[in-house]
């Protein structure tokens, strides 16, 4: 086999790890869910998450990737055989459903990008964006045709990923990143600095860190903080591994991980400081409380977002363009380590080279997305993100802990691995974290998930119970949300009883145990 990609600096590495971390999830997710758990007080859980589960996990993960040198289901493989390849796999395929959506999202704001030069969604952003650009079908489950408007965009999007991917991990991921991410820091700091110094912003902070205690008594609170570190720090879904696997042998792990766990989370706060001065704005010009504008996801950016945008005082376009260019930035360099996790199990697995890995893995993933390119692409793609969350990215993390702490019992020599090539010692906290903490926090957390959702109960911002999530039909729940999360299982176990090409398990490029 040849052999194994690097990365060419420590530096190179850090920063894919960062563009893998800070993407979409923490412009749009992370200002609305801090928000709304509780504002200031939410910094309580979101901590504690991060410092008992989210960096814990990274440093496991780095560890895995850089002591077993495979993808995620090699190095899982090598750890402990066909009992544990199957997790990497599950964590392939929920990246694989992943990355057709995400794309698409990054496609919008490209689009959004060129509309920002003369602000073309005009006065009404919501009909705009829901009629003029996506053209939504009326019922979820529909698919009503392709929307053209959304598919080129999309298809570009793939054929940047495609060019990163297929160029190889220092020429290519290493490169785009030292590209893009010293790019996102310069052009979100002028979006931030723009938006604080408007008229209002400080009602808006004001809203985003008033801490609201009486908040950290709901344990939905905590779920939240947990569910958000994971799909934001890119840990449980096999990309970390996948990318400490290109370590050269004598890299630290720990503190790479202390620095991307704590970049992720600087980039994040910046996010919410930036988006909550200009929802601040958006309140004082229409004499409303900041409450009334906020809002999540796909209505933040793409609606609330231009209208800002619209009542700027000058250089509207500008900001505009900022804007949508980060989100552009950020998600394409976590799109290309969503993507790179299949990209490397294929060519592991199959002992294929990488290029044709990533004809097959990207021609796919850019295929099946052109689903969210249609005119029920929205609800298809709000269905599976719930599920492949919950179900997926927070199920295997609970699955991983629960397995690599108590039945391959490998913490010890995990910890033994790490110690000797880092700076920060692990001791007792990490184990104590990944075998106890985490497990029962997330073990709590999939029960009342598993409930809310086989019995029914979500409930509306009023706190009306609205049944399945979003109040979708039971057709549609399990069509688009239950079957999507139940896919990426079925297909990591069909994987795994595939047979691995001799001369990927006859190399000794890896430390055993
Ligand atoms: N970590 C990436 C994000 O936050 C996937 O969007």
């Amino acid at each position: 086999m040849a052999q194994r990609s690097q990365w060419g600096t420590r530096a190179g590495f850090i920063m894919a790890a960062v563009g893998s971390a800070v993407g979409l999830g923490n412009i749009w997710r992370f200002p609305y869910v801090a928000y709304e758990n509780g504002g200031g007080a939410f910094f309580i859980p979101y901590l504690f998450a991060l410092l008992t589960a989210g960096i814990p996990i990274l440093i496991m993960e780095f560890t895995m990737g850089h002591k077993y040198r495979g993808s995620a289901p090699l190095s899982f493989f090598r750890m402990s055989g066909k009992k544990a390849e199957w997790i990497g796999w599950w964590g392939i395929f929920v990246s694989f459903v992943i990355s057709t959506y995400y794309a698409v999202i990054i496609a919008w704001a490209m689009k959004y990008t060129v509309y920002s030069f003369n602000l073309k969604w005009g006065a009404d952003t919501e009909s705009f964006l829901f009629g003029d650009v996506l053209n939504l079908a009326e019922t979820p489950g529909q698919i009503g045709g392709f929307v053209p408007g959304v598919v080129f965009p999309l298809l570009l999007v793939w054929a940047i990923a495609f060019v990163i991917l297929i160029a190889g991990v220092k020429r290519g991921i290493e490169l785009a990143n030292r590209i893009f991410i010293p790019t996102l820091v310069v052009v979100f700091l002028m979006v931030v600095i723009r938006a604080v110094t408007l008229d209002g912003a400080m009602f808006g902070l004001d809203a985003f860190f008033k801490p609201d205690l009486t908040k950290l008594a709901n344990p939905t609170v905590w779920v939240a903080a947990y569910g958000h570190i994971f799909f934001s720090l890119s840990i449980a879904f096999a990309i970390m591994i996948t990318y400490s696997s290109y370590l050269p042998k004598k890299s630290d792990i720990t503190n790479n991980a202390f620095i991307t766990g704590f970049a992720n989370s600087g980039f994040e706060l910046l996010a919410g400081i930036g988006v909550f001065a200009a929802l601040g704005f958006m309140a004082t010009q229409a004499n409303v409380a900041v409450a009334d504008v906020a809002t999540a996801g796909v209505g933040l950016a793409f609606v609330v977002f231009p209208e800002i945008i619209n009542q700027m005082p000058g250089f509207n376009g500008l900001f505009g363009v900022l804007f949508f260019l980060s989100l552009v930035l950020a998600g394409l360099s976590s799109l290309i380590s969503i993507s790179e996790t299949y990209i490397a199990g294929i060519s592991d697995k199959f002992n294929i080279s990488r290029q044709k890995s990533v004809f097959f893995g990207v021609g796919l993933a850019a295929t099946v997305s052109l689903l969210f390119a249609t005119r029920g692409g929205l609800f298809f793609l709000d269905a599976a993100d719930y599920f492949i969350n919950q179900f997926g990215v927070a199920a295997i993390g609970l699955v991983e802990v629960i397995l690599i702490a108590w039945a391959f019992r490998k913490l010890s020599v995990f910890e033994k691995h790490a110690n000797a090539i880092s700076d920060i010692q692990l001791g007792a906290w990490w184990k104590i974290c990944l075998g106890v903490i985490t497990p029962l926090v997330l073990g709590y957390m999939m029960f009342g998930l598993l409930k809310v959702n086989i019995l029914k109960q979500h409930v509306d911002s009023e706190g009306t119970v609205i049944g399945n999530y979003e109040g979708y039909s039971d057709s549609f729940i399990w069509t688009s949300g239950w079957s999507v999360a139940i896919f990426a299982i079925v297909m990591a176990i069909i994987f795994t009883l595939f047979k691995w090409k001799k001369n990927t398990l006859e190399t000794s490029d890896y430390e055993e145990d």
